[in-house]
């Protein structure tokens, strides 16, 4: 069964990866079939439709998921041989109710004015004797335009991206400026495939803004910080969104945990600029981090670390391998690099 992620375009390259690495976290087996700037589509077994759903919950940076009924190039009429091709009795059964919707993705030049299709479309479905409902139908038929491919679909979940608006650094109990956006956070958390149950560590944790995201996944999860004045914000935060967490006063150089303890580690370290430092400089501090980062960590698992700089050679010097490498950038004097790296 083929699925389809309508992806945000807020980065080019961490929509994607993060609809993988949350496949991969549910255990659902996948193949890539297709590929577009704002578009992935995936085979995979019909029995793991209804974990989907948990992909709902996880993601952050795609929009909607559906499910494929068929596809042609983005011309109108091939659009609607290929729909008129469909048995959508599959799809919508009789008597319930539909809408059609079409959606350019980009530019597809080959449709102007793909809406004019919607009717269209709306009257091939009619013909199975179901009735349009716009506002609440049962089901929804979705037409996406890449400037490749015509998609066909039924919408299956929507991502409540509202969600991580209502959730940003501004609207928190404590708060300081140039912290990670919760967007960022959730995908650091995906990429790093950590599981429901399983243990993440943030020893930077500054306003806790990654434990958040981890704790509404009912990841466990446990700060540290080296500020008071931060660790009194921090724990406001973890109070306000999370109902268990462990909160720990340490240098994130010498961490009080055994070795090979936590499932993720995923952080923001300080880069040298605002945020006060209690350890040396900071490069140090950073080598010497990553260095406790991978002794805390369980073989085999994964890790996330974010930098104003490239930092492949530290990461590579304390043991770990890097397995995806992405870049945000934040405004012109700041691009961040995220990595996630893997201790082998
Ligand atoms: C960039 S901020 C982290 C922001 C965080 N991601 C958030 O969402 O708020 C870096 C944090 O590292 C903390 N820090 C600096 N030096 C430290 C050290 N040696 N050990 C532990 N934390 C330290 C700072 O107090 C600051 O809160």
């Amino acid at each position: 069964m083929h699925i389809c992620f309508e992806l945000s375009g807020e980065n080019d390259t961490l929509p994607a990866a993060e609809v993988y690495a949350s496949l991969s976290a549910e255990e659902i087996r996948y193949r890539v079939i297709r590929r577009y700037p704002r578009v992935v589509i995936v085979n995979i077994d019909k029995n793991n439709l209804t974990k989907l759903q948990l992909l709902a919950q996880r993601l952050s940076m795609t929009h909607r998921i559906y499910q494929v009924i068929t596809t042609s190039t983005p011309e109108k009429q091939a659009v609607l041989d290929a729909i008129n091709r469909t048995d959508l009795s599959h799809f919508i059964k009789q008597g319930q109710t539909y809408c059609v919707r079409v959606h350019r993705l980009g530019r597809s030049p080959l449709i102007k004015t793909p809406q004019v299709l919607e009717p269209e479309i709306g009257e091939i479905v009619y013909r199975y004797g179901v009735k349009a409902n716009l506002q609440t139908p049962e089901v929804c038929f979705k037409l996406l335009l890449t400037s490749k491919m015509a998609i066909f679909g039924i919408l299956l979940h929507r991502i409540n991206r509202s969600s991580f608006e209502e959730r940003k650094p501004k609207n928190k109990p404590f708060f300081y400026p140039g912290v990670l956006m919760p967007r960022i956070s959730r995908v650091l958390i995906n990429l790093c495939e950590i599981k429901k149950n399983e243990l993440l560590l943030d020893p930077f944790c500054g306003t806790a803004g990654i434990l958040v995201e981890a704790g509404l996944l009912d990841v466990n999860v446990i700060g540290s910080d080296i500020q008071w004045k931060i660790v009194s914000g921090a724990k406001m935060n973890l109070e306000y969104y999370l109902e268990k967490y462990t909160f720990m006063y340490q240098d994130a150089a010498h961490l009080a945990l055994k070795d090979e303890s936590v499932d993720a580690v995923i952080t923001d370290p300080p880069y040298g600029r605002s945020t006060r430092i209690k350890s040396v400089e900071t490069k140090k501090l950073i080598e010497d981090a990553v260095k406790e980062m991978w002794r805390v960590l369980k073989k085999g698992r994964k890790a996330g670390i974010v930098y104003k700089e490239k930092i492949d050679g530290l990461i590579i010097g304390a043991g770990f391998s890097i397995v995806e490498y992405h870049k945000e950038r934040v405004h012109k004097s700041l691009t961040r690099h995220l990595y996630i790296i893997k201790k082998e």
